[in-house]
């Protein structure tokens, strides 16, 4: 009676991936020689290769309709749980193939290959049903030449190890996940030449077993019984960061996944939905960007805001490093704003408001500062302005460089310059000074502008001159753009 229920459910599987995925059957494993050509008008995910209990599948993953990667999904939700390539996906077109010859190799007959196992010995690829795809070569004492598991995307799934070598990226790029010597962190990634700071935490507890040095790095494992475990080794966890199914007997397949707003959160399948049972932030205003640069999260109201109480959309985001482009800078202030993750940032005790500032000011590396007039503290970002938070407590004061990019379209930056002459004109009108004086003055300043109230520090790059002959009387009747500005007072 089992057989033919067996039977009659692998035919069922047999009519699906006949309709659904146009194959008229799956192989159990790719052996050498293998090749599949993309067929773009096919569904958004064509299978290549399904495990022997069809829970995952192997194949081509069609990306925002455009793009085109290599992936396992978890079948009954289509869910991904592994992408080959989800920084640089190939763009969708039929002159993309999968082909294995030991090695898995993708490529664009155009552009060449665009990913590759470099595994020249494989002799066939498994997908297992923990979703873990595999190359391996027959007759070996570690016949495993590669496997999925140890290059993870956004996820890890139950029993998969999670070590020190890998890290997690959110699909976005913008996130990542990574073990130290005795915690898991999560970082913002900004790219080249700035440092991934991180906004989230969580050191292992030690209460059972201690983490011993020299006896290797510790791992990261999703354990059935609902619980992130971290191992130094097997069987003895050094820390269980419990889910709220904890030691509930769930047979659903779980996963752990860095999500594109930075959480981390650990899901179970219920044979209906992925049912949440973990959430790393559970705060919004704590996630590490919920406002967009420059905005302001009100904790509470969960209400977005910007930091120059623009209501047109805030500032637009920094990327890079004010040290390597030598660009200038203009200042936002702004009472009543904290950091989430300034407890994981570097800080100093300082006298004054004036010394925090002055520390951000002189550092390249700084995009901003937090004082706490209450403990004397400096907190000091040394990455691109993020969402900050508004509190209440009006002893928090935030200073925040704005990268003025000096470009000659109109749009965002134009927009800017607008308001860069606005605020001279206001310098000029009152401090009834004529353009000599600002020149030396400018010359002196390098190219900064001090707003005498402090509020908004407007810099202006080489050529302002020219720029304030043509425009900047003409700019200053522009009171629209003026009123919106509360900053300039
Ligand atoms: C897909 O779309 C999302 C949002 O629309 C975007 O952030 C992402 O960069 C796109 N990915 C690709 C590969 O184009
Ligand atoms: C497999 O194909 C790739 C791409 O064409 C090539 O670079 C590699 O050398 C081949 N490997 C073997 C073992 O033939
Ligand atoms: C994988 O299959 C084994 C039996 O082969 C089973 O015990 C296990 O629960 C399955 N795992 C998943 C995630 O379905
Ligand atoms: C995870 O690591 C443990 C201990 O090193 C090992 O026994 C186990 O096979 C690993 N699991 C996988 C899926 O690689
Ligand atoms: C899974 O969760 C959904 C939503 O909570 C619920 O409606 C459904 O009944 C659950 N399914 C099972 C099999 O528990
Ligand atoms: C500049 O700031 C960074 C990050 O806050 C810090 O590591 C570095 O030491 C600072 N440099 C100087 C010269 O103070
Ligand atoms: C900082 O605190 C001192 C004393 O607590 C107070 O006099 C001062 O006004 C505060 N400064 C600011 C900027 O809030
Ligand atoms: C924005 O509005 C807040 C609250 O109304 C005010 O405290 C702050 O000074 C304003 N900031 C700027 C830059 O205008």
């Amino acid at each position: 009676m089992k057989k033919s229920n067996q039977t009659s459910s692998i035919l069922l599987l047999f009519l699906y991936l006949a309709t659904e995925a146009s194959a008229a059957a799956t192989p159990s494993q790719i052996e050498k020689g293998f090749k599949a050509v993309n067929d773009p008008s096919s569904a958004p995910f064509e299978t290549l290769l399904t495990d022997p209990t069809t829970v995952v599948s192997f194949g081509f993953l069609q990306v925002n309709s455009t793009h085109l990667d290599l992936a396992v999904i978890h079948l009954p939700s289509g869910q991904p749980l592994w992408r080959a390539n989800p920084a640089n996906p190939a763009r969708l077109s039929a002159s993309v193939s999968l082909s294995f010859n030991g090695s898995l190799v993708l490529s664009d007959d155009k552009t060449g290959v665009l990913w590759s196992t470099t595994t020249a010995t494989g002799d066939v690829v498994i997908l297992l049903n923990s979703s873990n795809l595999q190359i391996v070569k027959f007759d070996e004492l570690e016949p495993v030449l590669w496997q999925s598991f140890d290059h993870p995307s956004d996820t890890i799934v139950q029993d998969q190890n999670f070590t020190s070598t890998a890290a997690l990226h959110s699909t976005n790029q913008l996130y990542s996940m990574s073990l130290g010597s005795n915690y898991l962190a999560l970082f913002m990634e900004f790219g080249p030449g700035v440092k991934s700071p991180m906004y989230w935490k969580h050191t292992a507890m030690e209460a059972k077993n201690q983490i011993i040095q020299g006896k290797g790095p510790i791992y990261a494992q999703v354990d059935s019984f609902g619980f992130l475990g971290l191992y130094q080794k097997e069987n003895a966890p050094v820390d269980v960061l419990p889910f709220d199914s904890f030691n509930r007997e769930i047979p659903g397949f779980r996963r752990l996944t860095l999500e594109a707003d930075g959480n981390l959160k650990s899901y179970y399948w219920n044979d209906t939905v992925w049912v949440t049972d973990y959430v790393a932030i559970s705060n919004l205003c704590d996630l590490p960007n919920p406002c967009g640069a420059y905005g302001v999260c009100r904790t509470g109201q969960s209400q977005c805001s910007c930091l120059d109480n623009r209501t047109d959309g805030c500032l637009p985001p920094e990327s890079g490093n004010l040290c390597l482009s030598r660009e200038n800078f203009w200042v936002l202030r702004r009472k009543g704003v904290d950091l989430t993750n300034k407890d994981l940032l570097p800080f100093q005790k300082v006298q004054s408001l004036e010394e925090c500032e002055g520390l951000c000011e002189q550092n390249c590396s700084c995009w901003g500062a937090i004082y706490s007039n209450a403990s004397g503290f400096c907190y000091q970002m040394d990455y691109p302005v993020q969402t900050v938070t508004g509190i209440g407590d009006e002893n928090k004061i935030g200073y925040f460089k704005v990268g003025d990019q000096e470009s000659e379209n109109e749009g965002e930056s134009g927009r800017r310059k607008v308001k860069a002459l606005v605020a001279v004109g206001v310098v000029l009108a009152a401090a009834g000074v004529g353009f000599g004086t600002y020149r030396i003055w400018i010359t002196r300043r390098r190219g900064r502008i001090d707003g005498k109230n402090g509020s908004m520090v407007q810099g202006l790059a080489s050529g302002p001159y020219k720029n304030l002959k043509t425009n900047s009387f003409r700019s200053i009747e522009l009171s629209d753009s003026f009123g919106k500005n509360e900053g300039m007072r």
